[in-house]
């Protein structure tokens, strides 16, 4: 059977956590080494990973490649728009033909349906570098950025702030499958996804939504958010205002505990959902998560293959 990444669910929590305990300690092996030099054991010698990108990227599109040549592999870059794709060659016809060609795909893309329409007809795996839905490769970094810090799951208390999207989507999904908790500071008009917040309170998280930014923080040992207008969105000026009192600043994150660190998955926009004092304070761990996008994305990649 072939192993996807669409979802985090994909990997279970078995999957997740071995893909994480992987990932660090991969990371220290490789300590020290230039970024483009592969790891001694080479595990993906000779693959060759095809991305596909329907979307912008700076983070998703240089772990990734980066990601392949310390496993010892390649990736190829594709921007749809100068793909047949983009000329209207279909997504099953594309899958079929990357498969025949590449050792796996990644798909950035908008409507969740085009990435499960293009693992319906790939014989090789599938990974999700966004959707609309869901954005799985950043939580894994996220998660490696607060486990690397010393800071356990289990149990572990996030805030999410300002609006209910694809990573918030991918964040709750994760709380379900590892066990942690989170405070859901969202606009209202804006809220995740009903079915997604059940499901994860199914699997045993709390998941506490708040209209009051100040009371979803409290006591938060992570606090996280991401730009109030995602790509593809027309609405900039509604959400901007509607999201206003979600804004991570110095007085917001005073009520966090007091080892409380932050993330965003990046790009920022610095004085609307995060302040400068924020991202760049000494609670932000935003470049670790960052650079974490490489480290991960190898472990899922090992993932995908079988290899862990
Ligand atoms: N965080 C993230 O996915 O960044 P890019 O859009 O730059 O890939
Ligand atoms: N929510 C953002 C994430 C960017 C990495 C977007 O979809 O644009």
């Amino acid at each position: 059977m072939i192993r996807h990444f669409i979802s985090l669910s994909d990997g279970g929590a078995e999957g997740l956590a071995a893909i994480l305990a992987d990932a660090g300690e991969r990371k220290q092996a490789r300590a020290g080494l230039p970024k483009g030099r592969a790891d001694h054991d080479a595990p993906l010698d000779g693959r060759v990973l095809a991305m596909v990108f329907e979307k912008s990227s700076t983070r998703t599109r240089v772990s990734f490649d980066v990601a392949m040549r310390q496993l010892g592999g390649s990736a190829i870059v594709l921007d749809a728009g100068t793909m047949q794709l983009g000329r209207g060659e279909t997504i099953a016809d594309t899958a079929r033909v990357l498969s025949r060609m590449a050792d796996a795909i990644m798909l950035r893309t908008d409507d969740h349906a085009k990435i499960e329409e293009l693992q319906r007809h790939a014989t090789v795996p599938v990974i999700n570098g966004l959707t609309d839905l869901s954005h799985p490769c950043q939580i894994m970094a996220e998660l490696l950025t607060i486990v690397e810090r010393g800071k356990p799951l289990a149990g572990l208390e996030m805030a999410w702030l300002g609006d209910g999207n694809n990573v918030a989507y991918s964040l709750i999904e994760a709380a379900g499958l590892l066990g942690f908790n989170i405070r859901l500071g969202v606009a209202e008009g804006f809220d995740c996804d009903a079915a997604v917040v059940d499901e994860a309170r199914a699997r045993g998280a709390q998941i506490a939504v708040f209209r009051d930014a100040n009371v979803a923080v409290k006591g938060a040992h992570v606090v996280v958010t991401d730009t109030w207008v995602s790509m593809g969105q027309s609405d900039g000026d509604v959400r901007i205002g509607a999201m206003a009192p979600y804004q991570v600043n110095a007085q917001l994150m005073a009520l966090a505990d007091p080892s409380a660190m932050f993330l965003h998955c990046l790009p920022a926009h610095r004085g609307e959902e995060v302040t400068d004092a924020v991202i760049d304070g000494p609670q932000s761990a935003v470049w670790d998560e960052a650079e974490n996008r490489i480290h991960a994305q190898k472990s899922v990649l090992r993932w995908v293959f079988g290899q862990i």
